[in-house]
């Protein structure tokens, strides 16, 4: 794959595609991490004397139908903030952009146009043609093959892998792929369903698999516990079963909570009980692991040589269900393993217990991550590798 530190960049017409979808409080940027990871890159093209043009897409608008709860514009005042120089946003963009040596401007949301998503032959040529050199640095949209991240990679008179981007993929390669044992890996949140192929490949990998949240209640149900009023999936307990059985085959484990915070409501006011796993009433939810749960998870850490994160242990974001996450959190952080982590709600969790300078790799990738962990070709990486083949 072609890196853009190997290409000159003095003088040409550089499109980076970034991702900024960021999420926002009262119209404004409300986390920053992804627009923060973007600057380095910027400002090394900048740096090279490129002529910068930035794109990204925001949210998930109705092509064709730009409007202003999808604009980029807050991105762009963030993002000049950053870079302390103006980064002027271009709404009319396809059709060619005016920009000086050394300076940036930002596209409005990609996905105002029409065939962004199909990705569209004409779109993607149309900004391939802005550019001489097309920089993809969006790891986090990598797994979408969208005329801004695939299509264009295509006929881009050169096209590049960014720092950030080669920079998520050698950290996710070297925690899968030769990992130093034991690879201890983190899964969880509401739904096997949405994280079953995860699960699935991780069995093939994976020394101690943890789960928690939602997932972990489906387990626990399906090695014949009572999980109360749990949210759990009946239909994936024959799944989680074959999950359990291939991870042991290896010799590894799923090490599932002994004991849990249960309540009858999700709610800061509610009354947590500290249950053993086999005495959750039936009018009870679990909500978090327990104490020695938690010391046992914080044990497996300890010994782990590489750490995989994704998704907390119960609903963290009320504190009283949060104790199994923080203890997840900060024993991470305190392990001196290769630990990396990624997805929408550890981002917050890391954020939340403070461990942000603690953790090996944070990736800026959600489903991009997933997808990669599972083993999947990121068809806009695919495309830089088939182009660097020739
Ligand atoms: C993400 O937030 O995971 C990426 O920006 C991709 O967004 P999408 O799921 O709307 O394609």
């Amino acid at each position: 794959m072609l890196k853009m530190e190997d290409v000159d960049l003095a003088g040409k017409r550089v499109l980076i595609r970034q991702d900024l979808n960021v999420p926002f409080a009262n119209g404004e940027v409300s986390s920053a991490g992804r627009i923060k990871a973007s600057v380095p890159t910027i400002k090394a093209a900048l740096e090279a004397g490129a002529r910068v043009m930035v794109m990204s897409h925001l949210g998930r608008p109705k092509e064709g139908e730009p409007d202003s709860e999808h604009s980029l514009a807050p991105v762009a005042r963030y993002l000049s903030e950053l870079l302390r120089m103006d980064v002027p946003l271009v709404t009319d963009w396809l059709d060619g952009v005016e920009v000086g040596e050394g300076e940036i401007v930002m596209c409005e949301n990609v996905r105002f146009n029409v065939g962004e998503k199909a990705n569209d032959e004409a779109l993607a040529k149309k900004m391939a043609a802005l550019c001489d050199v097309f920089v993809m640095d969006a790891f986090g949209t990598a797994h979408r093959a969208q005329a801004s991240t695939e299509g264009v990679a295509r006929f881009a008179p050169v096209a590049c892998a960014g720092p950030l981007l080669a920079a998520e993929v050698e950290a996710l390669t070297a925690a899968l792929g030769d990992p130093a044992r034991p690879l201890v890996v983190i899964v969880g949140g509401s739904k096997v369903s949405s994280k079953l192929e995860l699960l699935e490949s991780l069995a093939n990998v994976a020394d101690q698999l943890i789960v928690g949240g939602g997932i972990a209640n489906t387990f626990l149900a399906a090695a014949g516990h009572n999980v109360g009023a749990s949210l759990y999936e009946p239909d994936l307990l024959g799944a989680a079963r074959l999950i359990d059985r291939e991870i042991r085959n290896r010799g590894g484990e799923i090490p599932l909570p002994t004991d849990v915070i249960a309540a009858t409501e999700v709610s800061p006011e509610a009354h947590p009980e500290v249950r053993p796993v086999s005495e959750v009433e039936s009018d009870e939810m679990i909500l978090d692991v327990g104490p020695d749960s938690r010391d046992r998870i914080a044990r497996i850490l300890q010994d782990a040589g590489t750490i995989v994160w994704n998704g907390p242990l119960g609903v963290f974001e009320i504190d009283q269900f949060g104790g199994g996450t923080h203890v997840l959190a900060r024993a991470i952080a305190r392990s001196e393993a290769f630990s990396i982590a990624g997805g929408g709600d550890t981002l917050a969790a890391i954020e939340k217990y403070r461990i942000e300078d603690d953790v090996s790799y944070i990736s800026t990738g959600g489903g991009a991550f997933l997808e990669f962990l599972e083993g999947k070709t990121l068809p806009a990486i695919a495309v830089l590798e088939e182009r660097a083949k020739g």
